[in-house]
């Protein structure tokens, strides 16, 4: 499995127990079918993370968050830098920096065991067979001083009982599968040989090693260029088609999510604003958050000359995060003291379209009421 820069295996430490806005996107058109009656693979509930900054204190990074990634589909993930997502990602598998992060609260189902609860030594088996990682450098999931085959290799050895031969000869298969061409020649190069699409070629493979049911890729292209990105989001879709793959996809770039994603997820300071089935999504965007990054996407069709729209301001740091709603201050609308400190309601307006409620910045009636707990799918 590729290492992060901060991987860490440190035990988690858990409290017991509208107007429709037609977007220009067509989606799904690439992203094929999943069941969407069967149990998701992954369900994370009310996923809290937090970081201890020394002097800075103990700031919130992720603050409630609730996802489901649909069995044999892909959830996309997406929002502005500093949203939180890479940091919900490293939770899944307890891979976050450390001494400094910490899950505070929520559950990680994951086929029928909660992530954030399993011991480590349960943990350790699942993230390698299980659940594969693909993150935006790949040079940081590699190493530079060993040959590609040698790092096949290992990462295969890990999770299969076999010799050395047998483990090459599989480090082999999985470079071919990944598209790489002249295999058997890539098995003795180094990573600094290889092109920056190749590299990312090898670290699929080797999250491959382990032939995983869920795959997690934290910006798996933004370090590449567009026709290098096509081409490795093409493997994946083909991947997913051929291994009936699970796959998180966080980006920035909601084309990216359109052209992929079977689901969506828009995160803002460390909160899911929004969710639902992409074509869902990209239709009826319902929170302002949502709305103002598809129309921060250029499109080609455009007026000629006119300006970029972009969302004003950036994300607030996390000393800064208020308990109420977080894209109030980049709204441009106008918000009541009581707004600002409440935490709005997450609703489900649709059947799977979750909203946070907000009533100024995602003002929808409630087609279904909120779950009489008032926090499920949150
Ligand atoms: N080790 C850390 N210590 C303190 N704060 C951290 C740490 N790692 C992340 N954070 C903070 O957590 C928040 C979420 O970060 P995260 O990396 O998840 O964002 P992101 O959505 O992945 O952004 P990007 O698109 O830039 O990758 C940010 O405010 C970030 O500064
Ligand atoms: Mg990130």
């Amino acid at each position: 499995m590729p290492a992060t820069a901060a991987a860490d295996d440190s035990a988690t430490a858990l409290p017991a127990g509208t107007s429709a806005a037609q977007s220009s996107f067509s989606t799904g058109v690439h992203a094929g079918s999943h069941d969407s009656a069967a149990a998701p693979i992954l369900s994370i509930r009310d996923l809290s993370v937090a970081f201890d900054t020394g002097e800075g204190g103990v700031l919130t990074a992720v603050d409630g968050v609730s996802l489901d990634v649909p069995r044999g589909g892909v959830l996309g993930v997406v929002g502005e830098s500093g949203s939180g997502k890479s940091v919900t990602a490293l939770s899944i598998t307890r891979l976050l920096p450390q001494p400094s992060g910490r899950v505070t609260g929520g559950e990680i189902w994951f086929e029928g065991e909660d992530l954030a609860r399993v011991p480590l030594e349960r943990l350790r088996e699942i993230r390698g067979n299980r659940i594969g990682m693909v993150f935006q450098e790949p040079m940081t999931a590699l190493n530079p001083s060993h040959r590609v085959g040698r790092q096949l290799a290992e990462a295969v050895l890990l999770h299969r009982r076999c010799g050395a031969a047998a483990a090459r000869e599989r480090a082999l298969e999985l470079l071919a599968q990944v598209g790489i061409p002249a295999p058997a020649e890539r098995l003795d190069a180094y990573p600094h040989q290889l092109s920056g699409g190749m590299r990312q070629r090898v670290v699929i493979a080797i999250a491959l090693a382990c032939d995983p049911d869920l795959l997690i890729c934290d910006e798996p292209t933004t370090a590449l260029d567009v026709t290098i990105q096509a081409q490795i989001l093409d493997l994946l879709r083909e991947l997913r088609r051929r291994r009936n793959l699970s796959v998180v996809l966080i980006t920035h770039d909601l084309g990216v999510i359109a052209e992929n994603a079977t689901d969506v997820a828009v995160m803002y300071a460390g909160r899911v604003v929004e969710r639902a089935p992409a074509p869902e999504l990209f239709a009826r965007p319902l929170h302002a958050y949502t709305r103002a990054l598809l129309r921060a996407v250029p499109k080609l069709d455009g007026v000629p000359k006119t300006p970029l729209f972009s969302i004003e301001g950036r994300v607030p740091p996390l000393s800064e995060l208020r308990a109420g709603c977080r894209f109030a201050p980049r709204s441009g609308l106008a918000h009541t003291e009581a707004q600002l400190v409440a935490r709005p309601p997450w609703v489900e307006v649709a059947p799977a379209h979750w909203v946070e409620q907000c009533p100024v910045c995602a003002p929808v009636p409630a087609i279904s009421p909120a779950p009489p707990a008032g926090r499920r799918g949150r």
